[in-house]
């Protein structure tokens, strides 16, 4: 029997996909030189988390009850009562749309989708203040990724029951459009790889060619030197 604590499956691939591209562009972000060859998989990683993203955001509108954004309980009284239920320690096994989780969902999203757009405008080369902005999005995202893991933390110590579990375990639910997405995110991921030039470091989308690693200094676009030669 389905539970009030059951995750629909497309929110469950959507979750992981997320979570595991933030994963791998922050810690590329942080902890790797933007020299390096490696650097420019933080950019295809943060392009996949906005196709991820555009995915949920279809899904929050025509998807599944529970997913849908109307269904969000961004009530601040029911907030309160529930942050204070949280702190004297009481089971709350409404968990699924416990208002603050609703509200970091939509801060994560919210932070997320202007973290990718200002990312984006690094790369085609936009003033400055972007790289500002793109970095101080990336520690507020963290901020939220924080809270969230705490109050997943918080939720199982308090509950011992399987409500955090459930999000990471497969199910059969809108088991067709699960797999669309699936599809969807490995096609992009795939179309990504294949037009990324390690040598140039150049990302070619749609005949577009984005420049992914740093420009040497002195150093003009390659190809649009070829592109004027060939004229
Ligand atoms: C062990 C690690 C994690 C666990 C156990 C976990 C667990 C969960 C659970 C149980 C929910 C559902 C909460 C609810 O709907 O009330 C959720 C939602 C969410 N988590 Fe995580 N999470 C983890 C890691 C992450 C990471 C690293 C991110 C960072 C991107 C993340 C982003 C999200 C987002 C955006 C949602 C909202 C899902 C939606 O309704 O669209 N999670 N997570």
């Amino acid at each position: 029997m389905k539970n009030n604590n059951d995750y629909d499956l497309p929110s469950k691939i959507l979750h992981l996909s997320f979570a595991l591209l933030f994963v791998i562009s922050f810690s590329i972000g942080k902890f790797v030189d933007d020299d390096s060859k490696i650097y420019a998989f933080h950019m295809l990683s943060g392009i996949l988390m906005g196709i991820v993203l555009i995915l949920r955001i279809l899904w929050g509108i025509f998807g599944a009850k529970k997913a849908r954004f109307s269904n969000f309980n961004l009530s601040l009284n029911e907030l309160k009562t529930y942050l204070k239920r949280v702190l004297s320690g009481e089971k709350i096994s409404d968990f699924h749309r416990n208002p603050a989780s609703s509200l970091v969902t939509l801060g994560l999203y919210g932070v997320a989708a202007m973290m990718i757009f200002s990312g984006g405008l690094v790369v085609l080369g936009g003033p400055h203040f972007f790289e500002e902005l793109h970095e101080v999005l990336s520690l507020l995202f963290l901020v939220l990724v924080l809270i969230h893991l705490s109050g997943v933390v918080v939720h199982q110590y308090q509950n011992r029951d399987q409500t955090v579990l459930n999000i990471f375990k497969l199910s059969k639910d809108y088991f067709i459009i699960a797999m669309v997405f699936i599809i969807t995110i490995s096609s992009a991921g795939g179309y990504l790889f294949q037009n990324y030039n390690q040598t140039t470091q150049e990302l070619n989308i749609l005949n577009q060619k984005i420049l992914l690693g740093e420009k040497d200094k002195g150093q003009k676009y390659d190809y649009d030197e070829e592109d004027e030669d060939d004229d």
